[in-house]
C-alpha cells in the first residue's frame, strides 16, 4: 500500500545463515510483507554474512565481547544501537548463539522471536535434534517462539512436527528439521509482520484472520 512504512526485520545469527537466506527471499518475493533492514553476527566468518551480502543486504560483525555465551554490556549496547539505526520493528534470531537477556530485551520487548530445532518445551538448548535423536522420541519439529528471559522458554508462536525415521542419524535428523524450519519460520515472520499474531503472557493468538 502506498504511503505505508515497511515493516523491518533485524536478523541476529552465527551459522550458515540457512534461516536468513529463506526469511530474506520470502521477503524479497512477497511473501513476508517486510524487509530485511540489517542482518548482524558475532562471528566475523559466519555464512549468515554471506548470505546476507550476496543478496544486497546490511550485513556486520559486531564482536560479543569478553563472555563466550553472552554478549557483554559493552556489545549489548552496540548491538541495541545497530538495530534501532536500522528502526528494526522485529528482531528475529536466526542460530544467534549468544543468549539475549536485560536491556536487550526490554528494549525490544515482545519483538524478539527465534526458531528451535525441536517441539519446545522438550529440548531446549544446545543441538535439540541430537537430544531427541539420543532420547529416543518418534516425532520431533521445529518452534518458534518469543524470546524472554529464560532458555527457549517463551511464548509460543507455531510448531510443526518431523518424525524421527528408523536409522537416522543426527546429520540427517537436523536437514529434515532444516527444511521445515525454512518454511515454518517466514511463515512465522510474515504473521508478525502483518500484525496478525499478539501475545499475552503463555499465550499468543491470532489477533486478525
Ligand atoms: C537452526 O537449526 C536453528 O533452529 C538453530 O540454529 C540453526 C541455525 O541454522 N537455532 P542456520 O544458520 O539458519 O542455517
Amino acid at each position: 500500500m502506498t504511503g505505508q512504512r515497511t515493516f523491518r526485520l533485524g536478523i541476529l545469527g552465527s551459522g550458515k545463515g540457512s534461516n536468513a537466506a529463506a526469511i530474506a527471499d520470502a521477503c524479497a518475493c512477497g511473501e513476508i510483507p517486510a524487509q530485511v533492514a540489517v542482518v548482524i553476527s558475532d562471528r566475523p566468518d559466519a555464512g549468515i554474512l554471506e548470505r546476507a551480502r550476496e543478496r544486497g543486504l546490511e550485513a556486520l560483525y559486531l564482536p560479543p565481547g569478553k563472555f563466550r555465551t553472552k554478549l557483554d554490556d559493552a556489545a549489548e549496547a552496540a548491538y541495541i544501537q545497530a538495530l534501532q539505526n536500522a528502526s528494526v520493528d522485529l528482531v528475529a534470531l536466526a542460530g544467534f548463539m549468544r543468549i539475549l537477556k536485560g536491556e536487550f530485551l526490554r528494549t525490544f520487548a515482545n519483538r524478539v522471536v527465534n526458531i528451535h530445532p525441536a517441539l519446545l518445551p522438550a529440548f531446549p538448548g544446545l543441538e535439540a535434534w541430537k537430544q531427541a535423536l539420543d532420547y529416543g522420541v518418534k516425532v520431533t519439529g521445529v518452534t518458534v517462539h518469543f524470546v524472554d528471559q529464560g532458555i527457549d522458554t517463551g511464548a509460543i508462536i507455531a510448531q510443526e512436527t518431523v518424525p524421527v525415521l528408523p536409522g537416522d542419524t543426527a546429520q540427517t535428523l537436523h536437514g529434515r528439521i532444516q527444511e521445515v524450519e525454512r518454511k515454518i519460520y517466514p511463515a512465522a515472520v510474515a504473521a508478525l509482520a502483518r500484525g496478525e499474531i499478539g501475545v499475552a503472557g503463555r499465550q499468543t493468538v491470532r489477533t486478525q484472520i
